[in-house]
């Protein structure tokens, strides 16, 4: 006998008709908003199935479930139920095999299915203690023509099976599934998350260890090739103090890059100490500008200050200063000789500004997309031999984030650029 004899159209009396759609959309209304509320799958699943069991229209009992389809390990996984199911029945309809009973089926043929009675079934292959004469919905919980879940409905023996039925349970299958692979994904970015940030920590930690620990002996190197080359500590031929002067430099370079690895293992695992202070901003602005115009003489660049008026602004002085070093420093580094470099500041509705302009360069589209990140060592190369390790302005990003402020660039390729970055005059 054919099982699927969902052939019989809901009664036609207008009046039946009316109520049937408002209940329908009653319904389809509940369950959507069950679906898109923010708790976790299981309850969310459970909700929707005793909603479903309470649609009267639907004649079902209050006993039904849902099998989520684990395509690996080609087998269905009960993942929860609603209603009075016996030990035997949870334990044995556990992990139920793809095709096995009504819900196996369905996973396989991706076919609504439904049975008068478990008894006269054949394809009601599992039997309980003590089951009683029932017939089932099976909807199989397609996502994208994929069987993602089955749910399964108990009602009683021989019941109507109305088309309409059939059409809303396909509908709310449909709904249902959405919510399951949307959760599952969710699920999978959260975990992904976890794992990425532990992995950030651990290698924050091993950043952190292997940069401290290398400070020592670099700084021996460093300094016993200085004073080998030097001559203090005996005569070295022309050749030795080139190679001498190599290592020197290299020690240097490697210095720098162990200084700007520590910090960012400290500003990422939260263990710099950033203390906010209101104070006056232009000052501190005006002694980096003299430090490093030290430098920019080299170049023959001068480093003009263009201070606004500026209300005293809450920051951390060491943090700030190797911003601005940094800033003012690659302005320098990257012009050519013969150059001017202005920095500005300018109070802005409700936050200061820096800017550093300089005529060098320039940075294309592409370099700009990649500034700001780590080991960007990007086109524009240091114009007097210094180090570039490409992590300044990885660090500066993050030392401002920390001020609640931000960073940007204005340039063209070959018209200079325009680095700034602003601070918040009220900050958390
Ligand atoms: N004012 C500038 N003009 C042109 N290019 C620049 C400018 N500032 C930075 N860049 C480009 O961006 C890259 C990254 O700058 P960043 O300050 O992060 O590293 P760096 O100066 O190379 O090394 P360090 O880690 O010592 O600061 C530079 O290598 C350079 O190519
Ligand atoms: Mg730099």
């Amino acid at each position: 006998m054919d099982q699927d004899a969902h052939k019989q159209p809901y009664p036609t009396d207008i009046e039946q008709e009316v109520k049937r759609r408002t209940e329908e959309y009653k319904i389809l209304h509940s369950i959507t908003q069950i679906l898109q509320s923010s708790e976790g799958l299981e309850n969310m699943l459970k909700k929707v199935l005793t909603t479903l069991v309470g649609f009267q229209e639907l004649e079902v009992e209050h006993k039904a479930g849902i099998f989520l389809v684990d395509p690996e390990e080609k087998v269905l996984r009960l993942f929860c139920t609603v209603g009075e199911f016996g030990e035997e029945f949870m334990e044995k309809e556990k992990v139920i095999p793809y095709g096995a009973c009504l819900c196996g089926r369905a996973a396989v043929s991706g076919e609504f299915l439904t049975s008068n009675s478990c008894f006269s079934d054949d394809r009601h292959e599992h039997r309980f203690d003590n089951m009683t004469n029932h017939g089932h919905y099976i909807v199989p919980l397609k996502s994208d023509d994929q069987v993602i879940a089955v749910l399964f409905l108990y009602t009683d023996e021989n019941p109507p099976w109305y088309i309409r039925n059939h059409e809303i349970l396909v509908s709310i299958g449909g709904l249902i599934a959405g919510s399951v692979v949307a959760h599952k994904r969710e699920q999978e970015i959260y975990e992904k998350n976890i794992q990425l940030r532990e992995l950030n920590e651990l290698k924050n930690k091993f950043l952190g260890i292997a940069s401290h620990d290398l400070r020592n002996p670099l700084y021996l190197i460093k300094t016993f090739s200085e004073v080998l080359e030097d001559g203090t500590l005996g005569k070295v031929t022309q050749k030795q103090k080139e190679s001498l002067k190599k290592i020197y430099n290299a020690s240097l370079f490697m210095q720098g890059l162990l200084e700007n690895l520590l910090d960012i293992s400290q500003i990422e695992s939260g263990k710099i100490d950033i203390k906010k202070e209101p104070q006056d901003f232009n000052e501190i602005a005006k002694q980096q500008i003299e430090l490093i115009q030290l430098l920019a003489d080299k170049k023959n660049i001068q480093v003009h200050f263009d201070p606004g008026s500026l209300p005293p602004v809450p920051y951390d002085k060491r943090a700030i200063s190797q911003v601005l070093g940094n800033f003012i420093g690659n302005a320098v580094k990257f012009s050519p000789p013969e150059t001017k470099v202005l920095v500005t500041t300018e109070k802005l509705d409700d936050s200061i500004r820096l800017s550093v302009h300089d005529e060098g360069p320039g940075l294309s589209k592409e370099d700009q997309q990649l500034l700001f990140q780590e080991f960007q060592t990007l086109t524009a190369r240091p114009t007097g031999g210094e180090k570039s390790t490409g992590l300044g302005l990885a660090i500066c990003k993050k030392l401002i984030h920390l001020h609640d402020g931000k960073v940007g660039v204005s340039s063209e390729l070959g018209k200079g650029s325009t680095f700034y970055f602003s601070i918040p005059l009220n900050q958390a």
